[in-house]
């Protein structure tokens, strides 16, 4: 009998533990992520109209590299007529922060197991907002829509952009 009923069971706890694993859904983007600066979109890409891809140069997955770097953040803040630097040095006063550099928190994340590359979604013509929301009226990054499958697949299929499982799944 156990050499039955324990496989078994051994399967629907891994099996449950999976389904348990992805509902709580880690990698939904946050609401209430910190960051080291009080960085306002509302003031630099809303009032500055300072355009998306000055910044986000090439909007791609990994932990940093779709933030721009303080240098960027210099460039414009070395000027006096901006406000000086001491708005962009402030993270590193209070040595949390390694020097010359800006840890921001991701609010955006997707799963390992899922690709997506901004490039073809660039490359068709959407608008950043069309995933973001009204980033530019932000003060503090909000998610605006949930990312799930669901969200990739509504517009695919009304597209006719591929909806074959592998196309975002390894
Ligand atoms: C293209 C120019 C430009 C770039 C690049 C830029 N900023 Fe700014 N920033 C501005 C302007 C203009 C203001 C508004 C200044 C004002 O109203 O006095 C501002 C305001 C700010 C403020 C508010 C200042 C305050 O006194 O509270 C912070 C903080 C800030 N920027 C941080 C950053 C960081 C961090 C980066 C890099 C990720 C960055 N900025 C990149 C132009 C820029
Ligand atoms: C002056 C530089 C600058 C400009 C212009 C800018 N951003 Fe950002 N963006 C940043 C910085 C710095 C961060 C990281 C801090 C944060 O999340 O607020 C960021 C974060 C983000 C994030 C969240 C990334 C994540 O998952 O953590 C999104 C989405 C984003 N920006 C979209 C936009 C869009 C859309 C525009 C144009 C409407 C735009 N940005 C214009 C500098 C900029
Ligand atoms: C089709 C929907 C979609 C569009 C359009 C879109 N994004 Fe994203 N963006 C995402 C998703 C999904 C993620 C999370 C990616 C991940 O975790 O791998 C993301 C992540 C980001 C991040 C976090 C850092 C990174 O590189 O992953 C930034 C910054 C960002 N987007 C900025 C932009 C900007 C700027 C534009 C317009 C030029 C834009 N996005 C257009 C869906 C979109
Ligand atoms: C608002 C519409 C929209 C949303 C939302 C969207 N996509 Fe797309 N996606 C497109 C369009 C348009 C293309 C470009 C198709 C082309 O180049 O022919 C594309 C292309 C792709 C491709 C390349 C497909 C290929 O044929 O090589 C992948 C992978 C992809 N999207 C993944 C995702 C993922 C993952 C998400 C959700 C996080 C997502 N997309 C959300 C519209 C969207
Ligand atoms: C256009 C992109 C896209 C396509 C096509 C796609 N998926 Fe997904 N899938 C995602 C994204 C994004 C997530 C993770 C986000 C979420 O739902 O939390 C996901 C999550 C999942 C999960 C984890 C459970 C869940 O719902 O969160 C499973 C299982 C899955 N997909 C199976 C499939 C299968 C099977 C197919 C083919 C019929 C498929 N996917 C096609 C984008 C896609």
């Amino acid at each position: 009998m156990n050499r039955t009923i324990l496989p078994l069971a051994a399967v629907l706890m891994v099996a449950g533990l999976v389904t348990f694993g992805l509902s709580q859904r880690p990698w939904a983007p946050r609401s209430d992520v910190a960051q080291p600066i009080p960085f306002s979109h509302r003031i630099h890409a809303g009032i500055n109209k300072i355009p998306c891809q000055y910044c986000h140069e090439y909007a791609r997955r990994s932990q940093t590299s779709g933030v721009p770097p303080v240098q960027r953040c210099v460039g414009c803040h070395g000027a006096a007529l901006v406000g000086g630097l001491q708005p962009v040095t402030r993270p590193w006063m209070d040595h949390t922060q390694p020097p010359f550099e800006i840890r921001w928190n991701r609010v955006y994340t997707l799963p390992d197991f899922v690709r997506f590359t901004h490039r073809p979604h660039i490359a068709a013509g959407l608008a950043c907002q069309t995933c973001h929301g009204p980033v530019q009226t932000m003060d503090r990054i909000e998610p605006v829509h949930e990312i799930n499958m669901g969200f990739c697949l509504t517009c695919h299929t009304q597209r006719g952009v591929t909806t074959d499982c592998f196309a975002c799944h390894f």
